[in-house]
């Protein structure tokens, strides 16, 4: 494989430059614009004929222009000869709409997985699929790190002693099952149903909450009614104090104004979204983690056929 080059779409980058940084490689050049009835338009300046480049853009709000710009930028890299193109998606949209779970109803995240290859990806870079199973709707390798050992090595830094790991709801137990295997600590599982994009309602808690320190990990916040839900619930069962950790910080609708006044002591998220500034400066007690490294390893490891599974799979 000849050359490594990583560009990057504007989703994030903040992001990208510290992927590029890591990777050791300035990010390719390249402008990206709009024409004036907002179609998107793109030129590389930079040679990629038979260079191993990758395309760094969280498909994140506006996710449909991003997913867009990502495409174009696909096709770009293909029509320039490029030898084989990773599409490096932090954080990958759509991806709840991931079954058909009633009638009439499409598979989006299959869409788009249709969409990415169709378009001339070679390779997928994700991190913490909403369901790993999407890994499947590609016919091309997908490599699904996971947010994890950032996010418990800053969760171990806070020493918040003896916790109780919650998922919040039953489609990511498996998830907050390993949080629990790396911190310690019993697991609990929140029955949660959804009554609509923006509600959620937590009905019962398997397992123990009382007198216990709750870390509730999940992969996404969005509109923050899952987090508060069952915020309210494990305080209703007695617990004492409340740390929320998610990848994607997605932070939509009014997710700032809930969490800002919810009960919870500490949230931690990833950058795989950029996050407002509203957002830092509203949110009491907010990191946010960088998963920069993490990304520059697989993109580094992939370029050179190394072993990614080996450090950083789920
Ligand atoms: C659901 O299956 C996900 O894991 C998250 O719990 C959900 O997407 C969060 O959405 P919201 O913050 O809008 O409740």
């Amino acid at each position: 494989m000849k050359d490594l080059r990583v560009f990057a779409g504007r989703s994030n980058p903040a992001l990208a430059e510290r992927v590029a940084n890591y990777v050791g490689l300035p990010l390719g050049r390249a402008q990206l614009e709009k024409f004036p009835d907002g179609e998107i338009s793109l030129k590389l300046f930079e040679d990629v004929r038979g260079r191993d480049a990758f395309v760094i853009q969280s498909t994140c709000q506006p996710g449909n222009d991003h997913l867009m710009e990502l495409l174009i930028y696909i096709d770009c890299l293909k029509r320039a000869s490029a030898q084989r193109i990773t599409a490096v998606i932090p954080y990958f949209g759509y991806a709840r709409q991931d079954r058909k779970d009633e009638g009439r109803v499409p598979i989006t995240a299959k869409l788009v997985a249709n969409l990415l290859t169709t378009a001339g990806a070679d390779r997928i870079l994700s991190l913490d699929l909403h369901a790993a199973q999407i890994q499947g709707f590609f016919d091309i390798p997908v490599d699904n790190l996971s947010g994890e050992p950032v996010l418990t090595a800053h969760l171990e830094s806070l020493d918040i002693g003896p916790v109780v790991l919650v998922s919040p709801d039953i489609g990511n137990a498996k998830q907050a099952r390993i949080y629990a295997d790396r911190l310690g600590g019993d697991l609990a599982i929140i029955d949660k149903r959804r009554v609509s994009g923006t509600e959620a309602v937590s009905y019962n808690i398997i397992g123990d909450v009382k007198d216990k320190a709750v870390l509730m990990v999940d992969d996404i916040i969005a509109t923050a009614g899952t987090v508060l839900e069952a915020a309210r619930l494990v305080l209703e069962r007695g617990a004492k104090r409340i740390i929320v950790t998610a990848t994607h910080g997605v932070l939509c609708g009014r997710a700032i104004e809930r969490l800002a006044s919810a009960p919870i002591d500490h949230v931690a998220v990833t950058d795989t979204i950029p996050l407002s500034e509203e957002a830092r400066q509203r949110i009491p007690n907010l990191t946010v983690l960088t998963i920069s490294q993490l990304l520059g390893e697989a993109i580094r490891r992939i370029h050179r056929d190394e072993s990614v599974s080996s450090l950083f799979m789920k």
